[in-house]
């Protein structure tokens, strides 16, 4: 056949000499497997080779044969080692691509700590929930009938003034960013059947500015009990009690007769702080009083019958006062190094 290459050795030679230099060549397997192609395979030259010995004279096939056959078996035992040189290759690189550092350190989510202000509202709540009370809410757009109007507010009242409340446009919708937890309240005796005991905390929003002791946005707990013959003497009990638990036994409190529109009589509430830090103290921490029977008759109770008291107290004040927290701010910003200081009580 004339597509038959002439057996020579030296053409033997050159075949096994390109398929070996192929097979070295052979970077990875694929390329390894493009080599069997060209040098090993059907219609490679050392293939073509072997099919020419059928037109080799029958005294040199013997000679030509063991040529050919060795040839051919330098160049298969070439494929086969680089073969498996390759494949260990591969797979060692595959696991190094894949080890896992078992000594590494984890990389842990912090876990955050809840602020301050929760944690000692809850603890308020937890104390008032403990003598039957109940928590109420009521929501931070309030409308202005019960945040001012229903608690006895007259409308030229001057804590009305643009200069306290945030009026939310428009403003014949009358409706305010609440500025007290008062409005409570009066949410509570429409609602709810008497006797009625409750503890609201909640957010309040006032224009003040924001530096260490305002907050534009604090917190409130604002206490309402009505029922049978309601005195202040329950009032003072309550808040001693109160007081107690919080500040420790030592702890006491003490009135002094202010104006509220909606109690009366009112009360300033000034605690003993038998641990403040520059000596034990009266401190002012809130309001309270005698819920006025105007309030009472705008919540649908009957004065004559029931009567009730109701305080109101700051959150970030107490943790002030408890804590030593010296400015406001670090309570409103969120810092969790902030947080953090209060332990992880959940
Ligand atoms: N709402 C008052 C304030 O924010 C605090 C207050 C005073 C609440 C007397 C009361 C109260 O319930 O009886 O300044």
């Amino acid at each position: 056949m004339s597509d038959s290459p002439l057996i020579t050795p030296e053409a033997v030679d050159a075949a096994v000499a390109e398929a070996l230099d192929a097979v070295a060549a052979a970077a990875d397997t694929a390329a390894l497997k493009a080599a069997r192609a060209a040098h090993q395979a059907e219609g490679s030259p050392l293939a073509k080779l072997n099919a020419s010995l059928r037109q080799v004279a029958p005294e040199q096939k013997a000679g030509f044969g063991k040529l050919v056959g060795q040839a051919r078996g330098r160049v298969s035992q070439a494929f086969v080692a680089r073969e498996a040189e390759l494949a260990a290759a591969e797979t060692a690189a595959k696991l190094e691509s894949e080890r896992v550092d078992i000594t590494a350190l984890g990389s842990r989510r912090r876990v955050g700590a809840r602020n301050p202000l929760t944690l000692v509202q809850d603890e308020v709540a937890d104390l008032f929930v403990g003598m039957g009370w109940e928590i109420a809410e009521g929501p931070e757009l309030e409308h202005e009938w019960f945040n001012f109007d229903a608690l006895n507010f007259d409308v030229d009242h001057p804590a009305r003034q643009m200069q306290d409340t945030f009026f939310v446009d428009p403003v014949d919708r009358h409706l305010v960013m609440r500025t007290h937890t008062s409005p409570v309240q009066m949410r509570s005796m429409l609602t709810r059947e008497v006797p009625i005991y409750i503890l609201c905390p909640g957010r309040v929003y006032r224009t003040d500015e924001f530096d260490s002791t305002h907050l534009p946005v604090f917190t409130q707990y604002e206490g309402l009990v009505v029922d049978k013959g309601i005195t202040m003497a329950n009032l003072k009990g309550t808040l001693d009690h109160v007081a107690r638990e919080l500040f420790g036994a030592d702890a006491k409190t003490r009135f002094r007769t202010n104006y509220f529109p909606f109690t009366e009589p009112s009360a300033e509430l000034d605690l003993w702080h038998p641990t403040f830090p520059g000596g034990a103290r009266w401190i002012e921490v809130g309001g309270c009083g005698m819920v006025n029977p105007n309030v009472l008759r705008a919540g649908g109770i009957d004065p004559e019958v029931y009567s009730g008291f109701a305080f109101g107290m700051g959150i970030e004040r107490t943790l002030m006062l408890r804590s030593g927290v010296e400015d406001m701010r670090d309570m409103a910003e969120g810092d969790v190094r902030f947080s953090e200081q209060f332990g992880m009580v959940v």
